[in-house]
């Protein structure tokens, strides 16, 4: 058992290592500045929506495991590993602000009392290993030293509590091993891969694959918007596309885009980084480019299918960036908003967890309890999140509750034919044109998605394409 500070202990991540690493046996205390969140969060409230995580926050402080505080000279003395979770939102050049990282170093270095390791779990730029060692060295009291290890988080949230206890790897940068080893033991009871190496690699191992999954998704969003001119059908290609064990199905879903707090600042802080050094990163500005365009594409479907926006009532189904989470930044429903008001349309919205969050920045927005509500009186409805709910709508409900006729479904989850049944009018992303036809796509059994089989070296040796790469 270790004694654990996390700083950032109210937000997403810090709040689900918190539960976690108490419930992996260690002793815990979760520092953040937010008086009011802490309070629910000794109440024994998760201020925050994520499966799982209100049972192991019960569990936590049952045990006596976990504990939560405002005060730093409360946490930061009896740790000996101190994870640094706080937030690293973009500036406005898309350069993490790193403000939040240097306040906690300060105040860890100035509460420490003996030798302690300080882990990197926030996001930080590429150097922020070295950055946060010289905030420390600055700040420690004589006798105190610190090591720091970046340790790189990719959980996901709406399954974060899943993600950290059956992560794919953990990825520590560190140029003392010995830190590196005490960290990885931390996770001891995971069956995981651990990939050590020096901490600015680990820092871009984070970069580089949150960059290269928006990629992926900006990809088949400009495949979706050919495919719409040129009627074939975005999602059986990306089916078929995802058959190829090269390739996989995963983030190869077409629709409004990503958003949240890591996709599209990460992309950007990559981006600045670049910059910064004089690198050109062409791929990663189209990245985002494509990203923005696809909430535009959505709006301008429902511009030309009405003649105007203005005036118009446009029911939102779905208000956080994803399903399973109350999380609304970078969310493609704060752009369709401000796009449909800036318009003069009257919005009408509905999320299961984020109304509330959509209430407090946009007043004017109609808030309903569920899609049949949002519905109401509407001349057309964007399905925008993905929530199970939104699913398995009734669509004829629907359809009695609308004034006009259009369902755009901004993630291609609906059943066009259902929807020309009840006498709607059906847009997706990418998909055909011939309304109520519905999709023709037959997997036969020989067709199942190939594995990737190991091939003998002497066949990869001698095979003509061998130094192809491919
Ligand atoms: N949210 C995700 O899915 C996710 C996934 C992987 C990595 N990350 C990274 O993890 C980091 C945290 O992200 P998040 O989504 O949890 O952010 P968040 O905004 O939800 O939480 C940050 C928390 O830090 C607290 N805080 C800020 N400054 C503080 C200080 N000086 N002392 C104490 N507490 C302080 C805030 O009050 C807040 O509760 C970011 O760098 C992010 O990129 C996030």
């Amino acid at each position: 058992m270790a004694n654990i500070a996390v700083v950032g202990a109210a937000g997403y991540v810090g709040l689900a290592y918190s539960v976690s690493l108490a419930a992996f046996g260690h002793r815990v205390i979760g520092v953040d500045r937010d008086p009011g969140r802490i309070w629910m969060l000794n109440d024994g409230v998760a201020p925050i929506h994520e499966p799982e995580l209100p049972e192991l926050l019960q569990r936590g402080l049952a045990t006596g495991l976990l504990t939560f505080t405002t005060d730093y000279a409360t946490a930061i003395p009896p740790a000996e590993f101190v994870f640094i979770c706080v937030g690293t939102p973009s500036t406005e050049t898309g350069a993490a602000d790193t403000s939040a990282i240097v306040a906690a170093a300060t105040a860890i270095a100035r509460q420490s009392k003996g030798r302690t390791i300080v882990v990197n779990k926030s996001t930080m730029p590429v150097g922020s290993a070295q950055f946060v060692a010289d905030i420390l060295a600055e700040h420690a009291p004589s006798g105190v030293t610190f090591t720091v290890v970046s340790n790189p988080e990719f959980l996901r949230e709406g399954s974060a509590i899943y993600d950290i206890f059956h992560p794919d790897r953990i990825v520590l940068g560190a140029d003392d091993l010995d830190a590196a080893h005490a960290v990885g033991d931390l996770y001891n009871t995971l069956n995981a891969a651990i990939l050590i190496t020096q901490p600015r690699t680990a820092e871009m191992v984070k970069y580089a694959s949150n960059a290269f999954l928006a990629t992926k998704i900006s990809f088949i969003n400009e495949v979706a918007l050919i495919c719409d001119q040129l009627d074939a059908d975005v999602d059986v290609v990306a089916r078929g596309m995802g058959m190829d064990a090269r390739i996989t199905p995963r983030f190869l879903h077409a629709g409004l885009g990503f958003g949240g707090s890591c996709f599209p600042k990460d992309v950007r802080a990559l981006a600045a980084m670049a910059r910064e050094n004089a690198c050109d990163s062409p791929l990663l500005n189209a990245v985002l480019d494509i990203n923005a365009g696809m909430r535009s594409h959505v709006i301008a479907k429902v511009r030309r299918r009405l003649g105007t926006l203005t005036g118009a009532t446009i029911g939102l189904f779905g208000l956080s960036f994803k399903p399973e989470t109350d999380d609304i930044r970078e969310a493609p429903a704060i752009s369709l908003i401000e796009e449909l008001l800036a318009q003069e349309a009257t919005v009408q919205a509905t999320d299961p967890v984020a109304n509330a969050h959509i209430a407090a920045r946009f007043p004017e927005v109609r808030l309903a309890a569920d899609a049949y509500g949002a519905a109401m009186s509407a001349d057309a409805v964007i399905l925008v999140t993905e929530w199970p709910a939104y699913r398995s709508l009734n669509l004829d409900r629907i359809a009695n509750a609308m004034r006009g006729r259009l369902v755009v479904d901004g993630r291609n989850v609906l059943d066009p034919g259902k929807v020309a049944s009840a006498g709607l009018v059906y847009e997706g992303i990418g998909r055909p044109r011939n309304e109520g036809a519905g999709t023709r796509i037959t997997v036969l059994p020989e067709a199942e998605p190939l594995r990737a089989q190991p091939r003998p070296e002497s066949v990869i040796d001698s095979h003509p394409l061998a130094s192809r790469g491919d």
